[in-house]
């Protein structure tokens, strides 16, 4: 293990869409840790380390990855369907570890993980829900917490990405877990975290297929409404989106009995407005990286601070484990038409 005073070891695997973005940020934008060595099943992938991040050692094997003795810590950025064998796997090798949104598509194996992490209280176990690093929802969290908008009883919470005409995100879509928990399970993990972690008693979802109709042999949506229930009468509205016309747009309303707070409404790209002879307009977010690209360094560096320094992780296995019961209850009503009981 290094020391406080040491940069943290860290290994990432996966190096996909997202891998890529943190192995990155490892490499070159985190303080305190230093990314020795790589995992990928994908040659090109492995290559693509050494050569443009300078990683010292990749792995085709995630075992023997995971056997690496100057590792301190793993960052998995894999198919969510391998997140659960994967963290287990980290923690009993004695490594910290930091797994990618959701923590897993069922919640028994989620609960796997906090067995395992309850049996190594010594390691950091966190969970990617990076939205509560951008600074804007953080703002939004310590005010509803001062109670500047009184008690807040509703969250309407969206994720919606910008239309590829070409599909790109079905080839993840069957091990995702379908629109709820891939895209809506942050919006999840935000109403619970503003509304001050209430249980959830119900669920109801409905949803279209607007334009990838693919989707319909998965059992899935490019379109999704969800309504959450929670015990003491809080309630949130969550919609996704797969076929945005203009751009990423991610908005979160907190709803309270003296006011109300809005995070992100619009997404303009920067405070640019643009006025002439076809209205008034600015441009749009491209992309969940674009939206949150120092939300997804903030998250990283609380990450290498908390195993530094024998820290607490700055959001507990349970909040993903309660994020992925929700999720699933929505994909759940979404199949079968009918409102679900969230039980325990
Ligand atoms: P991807 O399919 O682009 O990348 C997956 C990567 O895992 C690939 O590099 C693949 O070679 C690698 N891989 C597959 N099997 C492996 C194994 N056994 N050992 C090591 N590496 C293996 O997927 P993407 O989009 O990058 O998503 C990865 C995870 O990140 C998912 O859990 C997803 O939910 C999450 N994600 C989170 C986002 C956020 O906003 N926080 C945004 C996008 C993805």
């Amino acid at each position: 293990m290094s020391t406080a005073s040491a940069p943290l070891r860290v290994g990432i695997a996966g190096l996909g869409r997202l891998g890529r973005r943190h192995a990155e940020n490892l490499a070159f934008h985190t303080p305190d840790c230093v990314l020795i060595a790589a995992c990928s099943p994908v040659e090109t992938e492995r290559a693509y380390a050494e050569a443009t991040l300078g990683v010292g050692k990749t792995y085709s094997d995630f075992n023997a990855f995971l056997q690496d003795p100057d590792l301190d810590a793993i960052v998995l950025v894999t198919p969510t369907s391998l997140h659960a064998d994967q963290a287990i796997a980290a923690l009993q090798a004695g490594k910290h570890v930091f797994i990618e949104k959701p923590l897993a598509l069922d919640v028994a194996d989620c609960l796997r993980v906090e067995a395992a992490a309850s049996a190594r209280p010594d390691l950091i176990a966190m969970v990617g829900f990076v939205r509560r690093f951008d600074p804007s929802h953080a703002h939004a969290f310590d005010s509803v917490r001062q109670g500047e908008i009184g008690r807040p009883f509703l969250v309407r919470s969206q994720t919606c990405d910008r239309l590829d005409p070409d599909g790109g995100f079905l080839a993840f879509a069957p091990t995702s877990g379908g629109i709820f928990m891939d895209c809506s399970v942050h919006d999840v993990d935000l109403a619970r975290w503003m509304l001050g972690n209430p249980k959830a008693t119900r669920a109801f979802a409905s949803g279209t297929i607007a334009v990838h109709e693919d989707l319909a042999a998965m059992g899935d949506v490019d379109n999704g409404l969800a309504i959450v229930e929670f015990e003491g009468g809080a309630r949130a509205v969550f919609y996704a989106s797969r076929t945005f016309a203009h751009g990423h747009e991610q908005h979160t309303e907190i709803i309270g009995t003296e006011g109300k707070l809005l995070i992100g409404q619009g997404a303009p790209r920067d405070h640019v407005v643009r006025s002439d002879e076809h209205g008034v307009r600015h441009q749009a977010t491209a992309d969940f990286f674009e939206r949150f690209s120092d939300a997804f360094r903030h998250e990283l560096t609380a990450f290498v601070n908390a195993c530094r320094t024998d820290g607490a992780s700055p959001l507990s296995l349970q909040d993903a484990t309660e994020a992925t019961r929700i999720a699933r209850a929505i994909t759940a009503s979404l199949h079968h038409g009918q409102p679900q009981e969230i039980q325990r």
